[in-house]
Parts: C-alpha cells; sequence; structure tokens
C-alpha cells in the first residue's frame, strides 16, 4: 500500500471542443485523453484509480471498461470542486495523500507527479498544487502569492487586472490530504463569475484554516498543456508526437523527417530502421530491425519481422510479415495477411486473410483472399482467388511449388497440388492433383485476312 489514490475528473461538458464526442474520448497519438492520467496514476503506483464522469459517462465507462477504474457519477457538472466531492463515496475509508488529475491534462509526465508527490510529503502540506510558468498564461487559473507562500488560486474569469498578469497557473494538478480535502468540499461556495464550485477555493480554506499549502513548478511548461479546444489538440498532439519520435531517434531508429512522421504511442521500432516522411503506425505494432518504411505508408495493428522493406502508398492492416519481406509499392494487406518470411507483395497486390509460406510471391495485379499458400508459389500478374459466391467466403489452398500463370482465376473452394502448374488465362474450377499441368483456355482461333474482308471504314 502506497497511501495514495487518484481522482481523476472528467465529467465536464467539453463545449469549447464543438463535437458529439466526450472530450477525454478525443485521441492523441492512438489514446483518449483519459487514458494519460489514467496511465500517470498507475505508474505513480495509486493503489485506487477513481475517475468521475458525468457528460457522457456511459461512452467513457465503455471505453475503459476491463481496466482497473472506479467510475463516480456527477450527475450535474457544478465544477471542479464538486466533481472531487462526488468521489467521496468511492475513496470512503481512504486516508493518506489524494493525486488531482484532469482529465484533459495528457502531457504531464510520471516524473513531475514524482516530484509533487514527493514536496507534499516532505513539506506535510494539506495541499500541493502542480503550476507552470507561461509567457501568455491565458485563460488557466493564477496563482496569487504572498512572499513565496501560497494563498488563493483565481480564476482568469474572476480576476482583477495585476492577477491576470500573473504568469504563474494553475495545472489543475494537485496532491491533497484526503481527510482535509473532504472536510472542506461542502462548505465551497459558487459565488464566482461561472456560479461554479471550484476546487481551486481548497487552497484559500487551507490558508484560513492554518493548515500548510505548497506549490511545486514544472521545468517545462508544455506538461501543463490543457485541452479545451481543437487548437489545443492539436497542439498537444505535436508535443507528444516529437516525445516519441525523439525516444524512436534515440532507440536507434532513423526519422528522415521527425515533423511529418507519426507514430502512436506504444509502438515499438527496433534499431537501425529508416521512416520516410509521411509514415503513419498506429495501434499495437511492432517492427523489427533494419526494416525500411516508405513514404505514404500506413500500417494499423501489424507485427513486422527484421529486414522488411514497405515500399511507397501501402498498407498494412492487421498483419503478419516475416523477415525480408519486399511489399508494395501500393500493396494492400488486410486483415489476416500472414507472410512466413522472404515473400514479395508486389504493386497493386491485395490480401487478406491469406497465408503465404516462405519465399512465395505475388509481384502485381492479384488478389489472394482465404487463402492458404505453400512455399516457392509464384502468383502471375492478374491472378485472382473468387472467393466469394454472394453469400458466403470459400478457401483456396495452394501447395508448396505451384507455378501460377498470368490472368487466372480460382474459383474457390479449390486446392491446388504441389509442384502443379496452372497455363496463363485459365479459370480453374476443379482441385488440380500434385505435379500436374492445368489449363482452361479456349482453343484459339485465327481467321486468315479478317481485317481486310471487314474494314473498320468503308476506304474512299
Ligand atoms: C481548471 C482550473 C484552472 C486550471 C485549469 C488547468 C478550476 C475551477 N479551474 O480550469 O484553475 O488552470 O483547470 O487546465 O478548477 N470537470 C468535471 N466536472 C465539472 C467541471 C469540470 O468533472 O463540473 C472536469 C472537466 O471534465 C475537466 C476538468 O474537470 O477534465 C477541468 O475542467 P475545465 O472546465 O476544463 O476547467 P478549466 O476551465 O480548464
Ligand atoms: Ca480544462
Amino acid at each position: 500500500m502506497n497511501n495514495l489514490a487518484a481522482v481523476i475528473l472528467a465529467a465536464g461538458k467539453g463545449t469549447r471542443m464543438k463535437s458529439q464526442r466526450a472530450k477525454v474520448l478525443h485521441e492523441i497519438a492512438g489514446l483518449p485523453l483519459l487514458a494519460y492520467p489514467v496511465q500517470a496514476a498507475k505508474t505513480l503506483g495509486c493503489d485506487k484509480v477513481c475517475v468521475v464522469v458525468g457528460h457522457q459517462g456511459e461512452a467513457i465507462q465503455q471505453a475503459f471498461r476491463g481496466q482497473d477504474i472506479d467510475f463516480a457519477w456527477q450527475r450535474e457538472q457544478l465544477g471542479t470542486g464538486h466533481a472531487l466531492l462526488c468521489a467521496a463515496e468511492s475513496l470512503a475509508g481512504f486516508r493518506g495523500d489524494l493525486l488531482l488529475l484532469c482529465g484533459d491534462v495528457p502531457l504531464l509526465s510520471s516524473t513531475s507527479l514524482e516530484s509533487l508527490l514527493a514536496v507534499h510529503r516532505r513539506e506535510k502540506a494539506a495541499v500541493t498544487v502542480l503550476t507552470a510558468r507561461l509567457e501568455d498564461p491565458g485563460s488557466y487559473g493564477r496563482i496569487i502569492r504572498q512572499g513565496e507562500l501560497v494563498r488563493r488560486i483565481v480564476e482568469a474569469k474572476d480576476a482583477k487586472a495585476a492577477e491576470l498578469a500573473v504568469c504563474e497557473i494553475n495545472t489543475g494538478t494537485y496532491v491533497f490530504d484526503a481527510d482535509f480535502v473532504f472536510s472542506v468540499l461542502p462548505a465551497l461556495s459558487c459565488n464566482n463569475a461561472q456560479g461554479e464550485y471550484y476546487l481551486t477555493d481548497v487552497v484559500e480554506a487551507a490558508v484560513k484554516a492554518g493548515r500548510k499549502v505548497c506549490a511545486c513548478c514544472l521545468d517545462d511548461a508544455n506538461e501543463a498543456l490543457g485541452i479545451n479546444d481543437r487548437v489545443q489538440l492539436a497542439a498537444a498532439t505535436s508535443l507528444m508526437r516529437q516525445r516519441i519520435n525523439q525516444q524512436l531517434m534515440l532507440n536507434g531508429v532513423s526519422l528522415l523527417d521527425p515533423e511529418t512522421t507519426y507514430v502512436d504511442v506504444g509502438v515499438e521500432i527496433g534499431s537501425d530502421s529508416l521512416l520516410y516522411p509521411g509514415v503513419i503506425i498506429r495501434g499495437k505494432t511492432r517492427i523489427g530491425q533494419h526494416c525500411v518504411i516508405e513514404s505514404g505508408v500506413q500500417i494499423d495493428q501489424s507485427q513486422i519481422a527484421d529486414y522488411v522493406q514497405v515500399k511507397k502508398g501501402s498498407v498494412v492492416e492487421a498483419s503478419i510479415i516475416g523477415p525480408g519481406c519486399k511489399i508494395g509499392p501500393m500493396a494492400h494487406l488486410r486483415t489476416g495477411t500472414e507472410l512466413l518470411g522472404d515473400n514479395k507483395i508486389g504493386n497493386f497486390v491485395e490480401t487478406k486473410k491469406a497465408r503465404l509460406d516462405q519465399h512465395s510471391q505475388a509481384s502485381h495485379l492479384t488478389y489472394i483472399g482465404d487463402a492458404e499458400v505453400g512455399k516457392n508459389v509464384n502468383f502471375g500478374c492478374g491472378t485472382i482467388t473468387c472467393n466469394y459466391d454472394g453469400v458466403n467466403k470459400h478457401k483456396t489452398i495452394i501447395e508448396d511449388d505451384v507455378f501460377i500463370g498470368s490472368d487466372t482465376q480460382f474459383i474457390a473452394p479449390v486446392k491446388i497440388g504441389r509442384n502443379s502448374l496452372i497455363g496463363a488465362g485459365s479459370t480453374i474450377t476443379n482441385d488440380v492433383p500434385p505435379d500436374a499441368l492445368a489449363l482452361s483456355r479456349t482453343p484459339q482461333k485465327t481467321i486468315d485476312g479478317w481485317r481486310l474482308k471487314h474494314p473498320l471504314k468503308k476506304k474512299e
């Protein structure tokens, strides 16, 4: 037990986002905003994490189901002070340090939160607030000090000119003595510009009660960025991208242009891999070492081994790519593609639920869906597995060392035995045994002099 619990506020309407979606479900680098404070609280070792929800609370609960989180409801959004009070029941019996985070402040590092907690514990404070110094403090609450001592926090909307000039702002992040904060919350007033119960008023209440209030100022003010509108969402996304890309580069990954490389949080990339500009890598994706990912490639939820090359404009979704594969340009690997190694999937080739054993290749203009393919199979240009009969999907099985001539259609379900050869232009409807030649072309008809007897246009 760490005697540490976290409450994360996420009940607000998020009006300034102008969105149908709850604010904290908007994403940064592949994760909803709320996932960041939740993760930070867990990293800090909080025994309990309670999220206060209200506006679109069901959607938020749904998005975070299965994670070890308590939800408290704030049915009416009466302000941040009222929101914390709504978590009282969930924390009944808890004694110790209460970390309060806002669901819309995603960039705080756990190192900064550790410093905040350390100050609070060292000073035996009742309230310790995390602050930042901003050149343009905008709409953030201002930290009002008397000498070194923090006296009050005043919201921008309630501030006098002299207070507005203060550059030290409230990040909306605090550590409270849990007993103390829950004892003063019910007495807060809503006599202010917004008619809300402000959590920030707890500071003044502590000063009045003769309890210690401390502040801990962030080294990097960017961490304080709160997301209230889409301009701030884009700014935070860009800062997160810089962090992720910097870490990738420090881990040995080359980025030709970090400004235009979009990698989700949690993606793993091995050293000596190279990313071209305009690459997007999303979700739970792992890329090995010595890979080259060219411009305009998008990779989602996929596992890519070492020495893989993904050329320009290719899309890879929920696929597994073995070592040494060459993909694209302009290839589309859809869900359930599995390449075991040294495969080539060339331009304008689409694969779906297809497993190709080593060294099999489809270099051009081919569709391979619902297929099981052995080793060293060569797909000629324009091969199609006809997997769908309008009702059901059927499987094509192609064994090792099959050579498929160009412009072949496999009418599934169908099985081609090992080392067979399919003649170009064939429509294969029946199984083919091993070592056979199968072709279904109608014999060619050639009529001599046809063009002379049937001229396109009469000659004058
Ligand atoms: C708040 C602080 C401000 C600080 C800023 C930092 C107050 C009064 N002000 O202002 O000093 O500089 O954060 O980003 O606390 N929420 C609820 N229920 C409510 C109201 C809000 O759960 O009734 C949640 C929101 O969903 C949000 C968080 O509390 O996650 C902050 O609320 P918001 O309205 O964004 O406060 P700010 O105006 O940003
Ligand atoms: Ca806010």
